[in-house]
């Protein structure tokens, strides 16, 4: 292996020649930064002083994860919860606070920084920021910047829910939406003071949401219907009992969180998980598999058919309508088991085929042959293979936060890079793109 260019091992080779001779030799890789949805782009992002301003930092990851970069304004009052060091460390760049400060000043002047990114984000937005925003106030960095800036202006509100409804605050909203700053949030619930209602700063994957549709990321997929599937089926034995597995939907949920980011109207088909729906995303819940292929039914047609689920492959061939009681004689009930549907063969091969059909190989053995195998089994156009089996400190992908994915196509196959389950949706969002822009 050599960084993006995948060769094969000769006894890889030989089942892939064998089998399918169509295949190239070797694929490229076009390496880690290519296919982002919006390359390049960068933003400046001015943290108020608010305790939501922890949540910036992690907005920054999840920017870096969707290859846009972030360079940082610390209010005074923002360096009372976050520390310059924190935000420097994950920005990857130096911090600015100080309006006066001859060595900032002389490296980058006030106006350069207001025009250094395609996107000025306020976040946590303070009402007192809002407050010298709207009345053309000057007096620190924060504020001269988003005077001098000539780029738009997108605001994440944190405050307090009485502070929030105040007259004075609410003024200042309009002037500002007046004059063409963006907001996203603040989102209703339980306040860091104690109090409840509208008030709490968005959270950072919707904010991240909102800076890709500003930046343009969101048109990538204008026009198209997308059809997600995530995480487990149960398939139950009696009204207590199930078999399931251990899918958590979190690649799957990542997925079409990416794809409405690229402007595409997505159907998520949620098995039982513990995670809410992506902003934007039509979720619809099933239990069993025979409900999520009649839910995959009813939302064709689709441009795009992505199933990240773990179907159950078998169920009990009867549920039993009450509990299964222990007999005295401590015999053992036999269950027996029939196939489920195979809903990505069956769509596959059904009379509305989306364009782009897309399945997944989670497997914990010879991960990339038996992809390969099941593309032409399946009728799927590609398949993201990867290995569930736990590393060796014991954690799966099953349930974590990251994957790395092989990418099986008529073209051959592509090693993703280890990335988060994030990436891998935003990679695979641009990728889709790609290739319904070829296709047509
Ligand atoms: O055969 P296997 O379960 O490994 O195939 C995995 C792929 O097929 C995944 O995309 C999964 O969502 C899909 N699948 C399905 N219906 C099944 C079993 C798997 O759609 N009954």
């Amino acid at each position: 292996m050599n960084g993006g260019l995948r060769e094969y091992s000769p006894s890889n080779f030989n089942v892939l020649f064998k089998n399918y001779t169509l295949l190239p030799y070797f694929a490229i890789y076009p390496g880690p930064n290519a296919w982002f949805p919006v390359p390049n782009k960068s933003i400046l992002l001015i943290m108020g002083g608010g305790i939501a301003a922890y949540k910036s930092l992690e907005l920054v990851r999840r920017l870096a994860e969707r290859g846009i970069r972030s360079r940082a304004i610390l209010t005074k009052a923002g360096a009372q919860f976050v520390t310059p060091l924190s935000v420097s460390a994950l920005t990857g760049e130096k911090v600015y606070s100080d309006l006066f400060s001859l060595t900032d000043e002389a490296e980058m002047g006030h106006i350069q920084l207001s025009r250094s990114a395609d996107l000025v984000v306020v976040a946590p937005a303070t009402a007192d920021l809002m407050a010298k925003m709207a009345g053309g106030l000057a007096n620190d960095l924060a504020s001269t910047t988003l005077l001098a800036t000539d780029k738009k202006v997108l605001m994440a509100p944190a405050m307090n829910v009485r502070m929030w409804e105040s007259p004075s605050v609410r003024r200042n909203r309009a002037i500002l939406e007046k004059d063409g700053v963006l907001f996203v949030g603040p989102n209703e619930g339980e306040m860091a003071c104690g109090e409840f209602g509208p008030g709490r700063m968005a959270e950072p994957h919707e904010i991240a949401a909102a800076i890709e549709q500003a930046l343009g990321a969101d048109g990538l997929l204008k026009g198209v219907t997308a059809l997600v599937t995530a995480g487990p089926t149960r398939e139950p034995v009696d009204p207590v009992r199930f078999l399931a597995n251990h899918s958590s939907g979190k690649q799957g949920y990542a997925i079409a969180e990416a794809l409405v980011a690229a402007g595409a109207d997505t159907t998520l088909i949620s098995g039982p998980v513990g995670l809410t729906a992506p902003p934007g995303v039509t979720l619809k819940r099933v239990t069993t598999a025979q409900e999520m292929l009649a839910a995959c039914e009813a939302a064709l047609p689709a441009d795009v058919l992505v199933m990240a689920a773990a179907v159950a492959d078998w169920r009990p061939d009867i549920a039993a309508n009450s509990k299964i009681k222990k007999s005295v004689d401590r015999v053992v009930p036999l269950i027996k088991l029939v196939e489920n549907p195979d809903i990505l063969a069956i769509l596959a091969r059904g009379p509305r085929r989306p364009r782009l059909v897309i399945g997944f190989a989670a497997e914990t053995d010879d991960v990339v042959q038996n992809a390969v195998a099941k593309r032409t089994r399946k009728g799927a156009d590609w398949i993201i293979a990867n290995d569930v089996s736990a590393n060796e400190i014991g954690e799966s992908v099953m349930g974590g936060d990251r994957n790395r994915i092989h990418l099986v196509s008529e073209a051959g196959i592509e090693d993703w890079p280890d990335m988060t389950k994030a990436e891998v949706g935003a990679r695979l969002a641009a990728r889709i793109a790609e290739k319904l822009k070829g296709a047509a």
